[in-house]
C-alpha cells in the first residue's frame, strides 16, 4: 500500500465515517456510536479477580523517557512524567517505565536504574503519582502501581548515546549486521545468564519493599527477556526447547516468590513479530526513507530468529507459542499480561502504528489501522482462549479521536480486559478519563503519530511529545531536535 492511499484520521470527521472507512479496509475493529460515561462507562467499571483489584479499566503503558541522571536516578522530567501518568485517571499503572536491573543492561546513559543508591528517587516518583492521581480521581482506591523491570539485552547501551554494548543470547542473521556484530562476536554465557537473573530478584525485592504493586519481567521488544524466547539456536539450558527458552522467566519467577512473596508479578509479552524491516532502498532519499520492506528471508526459511512468527511466511504472526507461553504464565500463578507486538528497532510499523516513521524507521508498509487491527485482534484471540487471564491491549494511540469509543467497544465486547495508552498518555494523558466523563475531547491535545518521541532519543535527546507538549515545544530541546533532525 502506498503511502499517498493512508487516509488521515484527523480529517475524518464523524465516528460514522470512521466506521466506514474500517470497513472500506476490511478491517473488523469494533466501535461504540456513543460514549457512555460515569458509572455507565465500561472504562469506569472496576475490575475485580482474586486478590487483583483495579478501580478502572484504564492502563498507561510504560513510557521510558531517556531523562534520568547518569547514576540511574529520576530527574525533574521523570517526576513531571510520572505525574502526568498518575493525572491520567488509570488505575493501572503497567511499570511506569522500563528500569534496568543492572548499568550494563541499560538500553541508554539516561534509563532508570534499580539499585541501593536509587531506592529514594523511585519511590518519590511513585508517591509524586499517587499524589497526582487522588487529585484526578478523589481517591487512591483499586490504584495498582507496577515497575517494570528489564535487562536491554541485544540494545543495551549504557554508558554513551552512539556506543552499542550488546548482550545477546544467539547469533542472528539481520540484526547482528545492523549492529556490525562479528560471528565470533560472543554471546552470554549461561553464568552470566545467572547473575542477570540475581539482578532481577534484587530489583524485585527492592520494589517491593518500596511499596510497588507488582513487576512486570520484561518480555518484548527485543530486549533480553524477549530474545530468550527466540533463542531457538542458542545451546544449553537457555537455548533450543521451549523449556529452555522459558528458563530464565520460570527462575527468575521463582526467585522472586521465595524473598517477595507478597508482590504480584507480570508479564509484558510481544506476543507477535515478524522478520525484521528496513526502509526500500529503491523509494529512499537522503530527506525521505521509502515504505518498510522485510529483508530478504528466503534463504534462511524455515525462520529460527522469532518468537510468535510464522517459520515458513515470516512476515506473519503465528501464536501457538504464545499460546503456549500464557499457559506457562497460568501455572506459575501469574495473572496480568500486557500484549504488545515486535519491536520498535526492527519493526516500528508493528510495534507503534503511526503515520510518520521515527528518523531510524519507513513509510508505513500498510496502513496502520491495520497494525493497529492486528494488535487487537491477536490480543482478542488469546484473550478467548485465556478468560481467567487478565489482559490488556497495546497500539491504540493511533486511533486518535475515535480511541475512546474503540477502547469502549473493545472492553464491552470482551476483547481484552483494559484498555493501555502509551504515546497518547504523553500528549493528552486524560483523554479516556475525560471520555468516561463525558467531558468534551480537547481536540488540539490528541496524538498525531508524528512519531518525534520516538526519533528525539535515537538522537540522543528525551523523549516527550514535541509538537504538542508546551513544555518541550517551547523549549530549547525543540531546536535541538530539529537540528539533529537535519543531520
Ligand atoms: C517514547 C516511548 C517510550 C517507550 N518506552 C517503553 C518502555 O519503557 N517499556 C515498554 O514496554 N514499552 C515502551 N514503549 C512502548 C509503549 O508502551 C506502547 O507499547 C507503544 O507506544 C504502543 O502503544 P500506543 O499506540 O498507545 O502508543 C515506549 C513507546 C514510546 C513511544
Ligand atoms: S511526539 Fe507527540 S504527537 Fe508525536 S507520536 Fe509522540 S506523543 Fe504522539
Amino acid at each position: 500500500m502506498s503511502q499517498k492511499a493512508i487516509l488521515r484520521l484527523g480529517t475524518v470527521k464523524n465516528v460514522a465515517s470512521f466506521k466506514e472507512h474500517l470497513h472500506s479496509l476490511g478491517l473488523t475493529i469494533p466501535c461504540d456510536d456513543e460514549l457512555l460515561k460515569g458509572p455507565a462507562s465500561p472504562l469506569r467499571q472496576p475490575l475485580v479477580s482474586g486478590d487483583i483489584k483495579i478501580g478502572n479499566r484504564i492502563v498507561v503503558h510504560p513510557m521510558e523517557g531517556w531523562d534520568g541522571s547518569p547514576d540511574g536516578n529520576p530527574s525533574e522530567n521523570t517526576i513531571r512524567r510520572w505525574r502526568r501518568f498518575g493525572r491520567s485517571g488509570g488505575k493501572l499503572i503497567w511499570g511506569g517505565e522500563a528500569v534496568a536491573v543492572s548499568h550494563e543492561g541499560r538500553a541508554n546513559p539516561n534509563q532508570l536504574m534499580a539499585a541501593a543508591h536509587t531506592q529514594e528517587g523511585l519511590s518519590r516518583l511513585r508517591a509524586t503519582l499517587i499524589e497526582e492521581h487522588r487529585l484526578t480521581t478523589g481517591t487512591d482506591d483499586g490504584l495498582s502501581i507496577g515497575l517494570q523491570l528489564t535487562d536491554s539485552g541485544r540494545y543495551s547501551r549504557p554508558n554513551a548515546h552512539g556506543r552499542p554494548e550488546p548482550r545477546i543470547l544467539y547469533h542472528h542473521p539481520f540484526l547482528d549486521r545492523r549492529l556490525g556484530l562479528p560471528a565470533e562476536f560472543p554471546v552470554l554465557t549461561d553464568a552470566e545468564i545467572e547473575a542477570i537473573i540475581d539482578n532481577f530478584h534484587r530489583a524485585a525485592m527492592m520494589a517491593w519493599k518500596l511499596g510497588f504493586d507488582f513487576v512486570d519481567i520484561k518480555h518484548c521488544h527485543g530486549y533480553l527477556g524477549h530474545e530468550f524466547l527466540s533463542a531457538h539456536t542458542r545451546v544449553g539450558r537457555y537455548g533450543g526447547s521451549f523449556e529452555n527458552r522459558t528458563r530464565f522467566l520460570r527462575e527468575v519467577v521463582q526467585g522472586i516468590r521465595s524473598i517477595a512473596p507478597g508482590l504480584k508479578i507480570a508479564v509484558r509479552l510481544s506476543a507477535i513479530d515478524s522478520v525484521p524491516f528496513h526502509p526500500d532502498p529503491a523509494k529512499s532519499s537522503n530527506e525521505k526513507p521509502g515504505e518498510g520492506i522485510p529483508e530478504p528471508y528466503e534463504n534462511e526459511i524455515p525462520y529460527r530468529w522469532g518468537f510468535g512468527v510464522n517459520r515458513l511466511e515470516p512476515t506473519e504472526s503465528d501464536l501457538n507459542e504464545p499460546v503456549h507461553f500464557l499457559a506457562l504464565l497460568e501455572k506459575l500463578g501469574i495473572r496480568m499480561v500486557n500484549i504488545t507486538a515486535g519491536s520498535p528497532y526492527y519493526n516500528p510499523h508493528l510495534q507503534r502504528p503511526a503515520l510518520y516513521p521515527p528518523s531510524d524507521g519507513y513509510l508505513p508498509p500498510e496502513d496502520p489501522l491495520v497494525s493497529v487491527a492486528r494488535q487487537m485482534g491477536a490480543t482478542q484471540r488469546l484473550k478467548q482462549q485465556f478468560p481467567s487471564l487478565i489482559f490488556v491491549g497495546t497500539g491504540y494511540s493511533y486511533l486518535q479521536d475515535f480511541l475512546p469509543h474503540v477502547a469502549q467497544a473493545a472492553l464491552r465486547e470482551g476483547w481484552v480486559d483494559l484498555v493501555g495508552l502509551g504515546r497518547m498518555v504523553l500528549t493528552y494523558p486524560e483523554l479516556l478519563w475525560d471520555a468516561a466523563e463525558g467531558r468534551t475531547i480537547e481536540r488540539k491535545r490528541i496524538c498525531r503519530t508524528f512519531s518525534d518521541c520516538t526519533t528525539a532519543p535515537r538522537k540522543g535527546l528525551p523523549s516527550g511529545c514535541y509538537p504538542l507538549d508546551s513544555f518541550y515545544k517551547d523549549s530549547e530541546l525543540m531546536t535541538q531536535l530539529t537540528l539533529a533532525k537535519k543531520h
